[in-house]
């Protein structure tokens, strides 16, 4: 048997305890002086003007380099940044180096010479891996090129390891292979919440129902209620027959699914829409063929904490409103009443953890994921490609 298939044997049995891991760690990596290190972070964040906007993810990469630095390691940083292939990394530099030093190591196919130059104890952080398009492919001569720049790899990128890309599931063929700080941390808090205690109650948002489907279905059985909040609530409202105007909606048509019946669901009873001039709050049966629906109303905001009022666990990914048009209301408020609850909670997505930390709530939750995507991934498999890339090649 494999070290994968022992992983997915005991995943099946549930015999992981929440609180401990299975995975190779970064603390179990012995003799660290002098070795070089390829440290795959999560280090995708807003950039605006040059300046990058929010630090989150870039904080939480810390913990992993300075540990390596303190052992002596020779620390090459490894990440990507947006879609667009000219996007670099560069500030983010500028802004890591504010949290712990690092200097700007330039572009990958030139990295060898730099890291060659590496002091012990020196970290450097290598240009968006994206600006190579075999990043994306799992291509094995870019795997190739970028294990040369290490001894061992370690996977701290949560985040982005829901990715089938060359620097999260092609590097472990050639290299000793682990995973570093952050990356445990979301793992162990995942695991907790996929065994909930009860009353546990998830409520999601964002958009994009084709790839939360799987998740809802799963969820309503494990939880006892799942609120479903954010442009989601669209597809169920038009497939209920309601009048939801110029709304966002999916690519999947809800009409006869059985989610609609499950009684543990429930969906917003009113929502603030606006026709781009005027912004009302309207019963959902009150939408206009000309408005559009973005966010969640106050009636709604009070059922939501009567939903999570005597809850011991709580999930949220994705904000209940569109930030981009400036409606964060439903998603601020839902904040402020989750961080004066008792449950173990534990939040996902980029724009909601941005919202919490600018109400300054952030040590007021069990957990806040770096992950948006990779979070609902791992919720709907219990693994991700890295988990079973490392796993796989583990001796
Ligand atoms: C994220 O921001 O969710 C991750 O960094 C992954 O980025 P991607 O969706 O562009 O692959």
């Amino acid at each position: 048997m494999t070290m994968l298939d022992l992983f997915k044997f005991f995943r099946t049995k549930s015999e992981i305890s929440s609180n401990t891991h299975t995975l190779p760690s970064i603390e179990g990596i012995k003799d660290l002086k002098g070795k070089r290190v390829l440290l795959r972070a999560s280090l995708n964040a807003p950039v605006e003007n040059g300046k990058v906007t929010e630090t989150f993810r870039l904080e939480q990469a810390v913990e992993s380099i300075e540990f390596l630095k303190n052992a002596g390691a020779k620390v090459v940083v490894i990440a990507h940044i947006g879609r667009e292939k000219d996007e670099s990394l560069k500030p983010v530099c500028e802004a890591l180096g504010l949290l712990t030093p690092i200097r700007w190591g330039g572009e990958i196919s030139n990295a060898g010479e730099k890291v060659s130059h590496l002091e012990n104890g020196e970290a450097i952080l290598l240009e968006n891996l994206r600006q190579d398009l075999r990043e994306g492919t799992n291509d094995e001569s870019f795997a190739k090129e970028l294990a040369l720049l290490g001894d061992l790899y370690i996977n701290d990128a949560f985040s982005d390891s829901h990715r089938e890309h060359t620097s999260i599931i092609g590097i472990p063929k050639y290299l000793p292979s682990y995973f570093g700080f952050s990356f445990i941390r979301e793992y162990d808090a995942l695991l907790k919440v996929m065994e909930p205690k009860h009353p546990a109650v998830f409520i999601l948002g964002g958009a994009k129902f084709e790839t939360k489907l799987p998740l809802v279905t799963r969820y309503a059985r494990i939880y006892d209620r799942l609120f479903i909040g954010g442009a989601l609530v669209h597809d169920i409202l038009k497939a209920r027959g309601y009048e939801i105007g110029k709304s966002l909606v999916s690519d999947v048509d809800l009409t006869g699914n059985p989610i609609l019946e499950l009684e543990n669901i429930s969906v917003p009873s009113d929502v603030v829409v606006t026709d781009g001039v005027k912004r009302r709050e309207v019963g959902i049966q009150a939408v206009l063929p000309e408005e559009y629906i973005y966010d969640a109303g106050p009636k709604t905001l009070k059922e939501l904490e009567r939903l999570t009022s005597d809850a011991k666990t709580i999930l949220w990914n994705g904000p209940l409103g569109n930030f981009e048009k400036g409606f964060s209301f439903g998603t601020e408020t839902l904040a402020r009443m989750l961080a004066s609850s008792s449950a173990y909670s534990v939040v996902g997505g980029g724009d909601t953890i941005a919202a919490i930390r600018s109400l300054g709530l952030q040590n007021r939750f069990g957990f806040l994921s770096t992950a948006g995507g990779a979070m609902l991934v791992f919720l709907e498999k219990g693994t991700l490609p890295a988990i079973d890339a490392v796993l796989h090649y583990q001796k």
